[in-house]
């Protein structure tokens, strides 16, 4: 004899589509009062999501879309792990230095074969390029306090091809800082700006005038393509202007969404009293960036994000293209 089975309405591995939970429209502004299954949950959501664009084929961003499965397997296993607790994960916060410290090399930082590098991983370049300014600005009000000059209003100086959102945000929040800001990889066109040209001007005007104006690069979309294909343009840390430097780890450093760096030409590029210490879990962790991080001069270390625990992975994933690729990227970024 068949018998015949009439899933009930809880049968959700059987009939999620004809569920209750697919029978009322879905929460928008206030949590349900019951739980559903996770199948119903995750169903629901899954195919509510088919509705947005199929990120693989967004090429609008220049933000990165594909990992190798290897990467993705390190970035799921890392997912769960808080990056402030660093006594927990110590080996993703030296992983991170371990970035920091071959970003820095490869921008041309004039260190020693094994110095510690200065440098944080940061929420893209948008935060790395906060950063910097903050630097310059607590340098210059502090030598003009020093030199008991006014010191409340500084000036920028950049192109009309800046990235408005982070250049003009930076601006408005931060106030007004003295640097020039030089763009290599235009959000336009990716067209690079002639830093070297910029830093021999500059270097003229300053004897001139007396100033110490430095410039920072905003190589948001450049860092990571210029000093493979374009070994001898000189741009970075070579020229003694440059004092600091931003790369999004996002776009050709090949990770996905929410990294950048920001890394300084010398620990002297980076004020002391800009690092907040912070007693966190009974230990004293020195921070900076605007969200929580820390910084350790010397044997400097930085991590970052308190509660973006996403942060952890992808400072592994970065770690994992640099060491994947090495400088033979630049056949990748050739073909
Ligand atoms: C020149 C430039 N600077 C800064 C940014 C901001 O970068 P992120 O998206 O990594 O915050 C962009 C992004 O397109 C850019 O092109």
């Amino acid at each position: 004899m068949v018998l015949s089975h009439a899933a009930s309405d809880t049968d959700v591995s059987h009939s999620t589509f004809a569920s209750p939970y697919v029978r009322t429209s879905l929460p928008r502004f206030k949590m349900p009062g019951n739980s559903i299954p996770n199948e119903a949950a995750y169903q629901i959501m899954h195919d509510e999501l088919m509705l947005d664009g199929n990120s693989r084929l967004n090429l609008a961003s220049f933000l990165t879309t594909w990992m190798e499965p290897e990467c993705d397997k390190l970035i799921m296993a890392s997912i769960n792990k808080n990056y402030v607790e660093k006594h927990a994960y110590p080996i993703t916060t030296e992983l991170q230095n371990r970035c920091v410290n071959m970003i820095a090399n490869l921008f041309n930082a004039p260190l020693g074969e094994t110095e510690t590098a200065v440098g944080v991983g940061t929420v893209g370049s948008s935060e790395a390029i906060m950063l910097a300014g903050l630097a310059f600005k607590r340098k210059w009000q502090n030598k003009r306090k020093a030199e008991g000059k006014p010191f409340n209003k500084p000036n920028i100086v950049t192109g009309a091809n800046v990235h408005e959102v982070c250049w003009e945000k930076f601006a408005r929040w931060l106030m007004r800082t003295l640097c020039v800001a030089a763009i290599l990889g235009s959000t336009l066109n990716g067209e690079f700006e002639d830093v070297k040209l910029l830093n021999d001007l500059l270097v003229l005007k300053n004897k001139e005038t007396g100033w110490d104006t430095p410039i920072h690069v905003d190589a948001a979309s450049g860092g990571f393509i210029a000093p493979f294909l374009y070994p001898e343009l000189e741009w970075d840390f070579r020229l003694p202007l440059v004092k600091s430097i931003n790369v999004s780890g996002h776009k050709y450093g090949l990770v996905y969404e929410g990294i950048g760096w920001v890394v300084w030409r010398t620990k002297e590029d980076l004020p002391e009293e800009l690092i907040f210490h912070v007693n966190y879990l009974g230990v004293d962790q020195p921070t900076f960036t605007l969200n929580f991080s820390k910084v350790f001069h010397q044997s400097l270390f930085i991590d970052i994000h308190l509660s973006i625990n996403v942060g952890s992975s992808q400072v592994i994933a970065q770690y994992y293209q640099l060491i994947r690729l090495g400088h033979e990227v630049s056949r990748v970024i050739e073909m």
